[in-house]
């Protein structure tokens, strides 16, 4: 009698198979145990791939997210949350119902210290993904001295603790592209090595090329591991101020100004477009490829204001955990802020100047307080940030009676 078991599944008989595994009157084939595997896995797979979707952020969370970290340009917000959003749309899908998603660049323009890398740098956290920063004025055509262009991609990579697969998805802001504009054609005596050299190196890792980068370290010429970077899906964020471009609505003093003839509603509505850019000297293959153009305003009194107080780890905020670690309590009146804030205007860098200003308020305070008996507050009057021999208001602590 053949007592030779046979699988549940797919009938073949023990010598027929490599392997049965039974358990009482059913048995299983190791033939049928991977194929069940592999299914399995596969819907692992899918089910991952459609939490990741899920976990993609919607361009309205991504824009209350930087909402807690940057102050007003809300136009640009939106911009870049839905430039982001596709970005990583695009890369679970490449290809989607046979179209092919191309890669969209963003170009940041705004003045100084309106928040350009701030944004870029929040952009990279929502998403979790490293980043880098890297200067286009200190980047020069390969083979020139000074940084070539794909030192960048070094940085990132070191930025993702050389993790090639993540590296590849992170984000690079070039700052100053303005600052590599192809000088003018008469003015230039053969190559142009730091503008339109740079920007010509520029335009292939934007547009997705595989560049060899150093494992460890930068440094030319050592016999480092190199591993392959491909940078189809890196998102790059270039920044410029591009001084001329867009209209300033403040004068050094802080006044606003009528511009000849532009009012400030028509310079609210100013857009900067693409021929513009090329008038400016950027080569227009370039810009074909940063197609999305988020525009930054100059920061008012009133945002000045905000950006002292409001986000999560506002400057006020700061100085007021440092002294309430001594037990005093510290204030800022509303004037004050608007002082520190018309001071920070009137210096022309944007919300970058609030920081040295406030800091120079608060250093003899920073010195003096601690040691002062039974401090219980400081206040810090409009008064005292215009003239730095005004003494703030300070409160003491009532002794008790023994
Ligand atoms: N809109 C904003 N909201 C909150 N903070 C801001 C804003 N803009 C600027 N800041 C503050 O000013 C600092 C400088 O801003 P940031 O570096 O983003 O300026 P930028 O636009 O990149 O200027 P630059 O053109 O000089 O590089 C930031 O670190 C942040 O503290
Ligand atoms: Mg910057």
């Amino acid at each position: 009698m053949n007592q030779e078991k046979s699988c549940s599944f797919c009938g073949r008989i023990q010598s027929e198979v490599k392997k049965m595994f039974s358990s009482q009157s059913t048995h299983i084939c190791n033939e049928c145990v991977s194929m069940c595997s592999s299914i399995l896995q596969k819907e692992v797979k899918y089910e991952q791939r459609t939490q990741m979707h899920e976990q993609l952020p919607k361009p309205e969370k991504i824009v209350s997210f930087l909402d807690k970290h940057i102050i007003g340009q809300e136009n640009a917000k939106k911009v870049l949350a839905v430039a982001l959003y596709n970005h990583y749309k695009r890369i679970e899908n490449p290809v989607y119902n046979n179209v092919e998603l191309e890669k969209s660049n963003i170009l940041l323009l705004g003045p100084t210290g309106s928040g350009k890398t701030l944004l870029a740098k929040s952009l990279s956290k929502i998403m979790n993904v490293p980043f880098a920063v890297a200067d286009a004025t200190a980047l020069t055509e390969a083979g020139y001295v000074g940084e070539d262009v794909e030192s960048i991609l070094s940085r990132l990579l070191a930025a993702a603790n050389y993790d090639i697969e993540l590296a590849q998805k992170g984000i690079i802001y070039i700052d100053e592209i303005d600052k590599i504009a192809r000088k003018s054609e008469s003015s230039t005596m053969g190559r142009d090595v730091s503008g339109e050299g740079v920007q010509q190196g520029l335009l292939k890792i934007l547009e997705g090329a595989e560049v060899y980068v150093p494992l460890k370290g930068s440094r030319k010429n050592s016999t480092t591991e190199t591993v392959l970077f491909n940078t189809t899906h890196v998102l790059f964020v270039c920044g410029g101020a591009f001084v001329g471009l867009v209209p300033d609505i403040h004068t050094k003093k802080g006044n606003k100004v009528g511009l000849g003839s532009v009012t400030k509603s028509q310079m609210k509505e100013h857009k900067v477009d693409q021929k513009a850019l090329v008038h400016y000297g950027i080569i227009p293959e370039l810009i074909g490829r940063i197609p999305v153009i988020a525009q930054l305003r100059e920061l008012t009194k009133e945002q000045m204001v905000q950006i002292l107080k409001e986000p999560d780890n506002a400057l006020i905020k700061q100085f007021q955990a440092l002294f309430e670690m001594d037990g005093i309590a510290l204030k800022f009146e509303d004037k004050a802020l608007e002082a520190i804030a018309e001071q920070a205007i009137e210096k022309g860098v944007g919300a970058r100047g609030l920081r040295g200003i406030i800091e120079e308020v608060m250093l003899p305070l920073q010195f003096s307080c601690p040691s002062k008996e039974n401090l219980e507050s400081c206040t810090i009057t409009q008064a005292a940030v215009k003239d730095s021999t005004k003494e703030p208001l300070f409160t003491y602590k009532q002794e008790k009676e023994a």
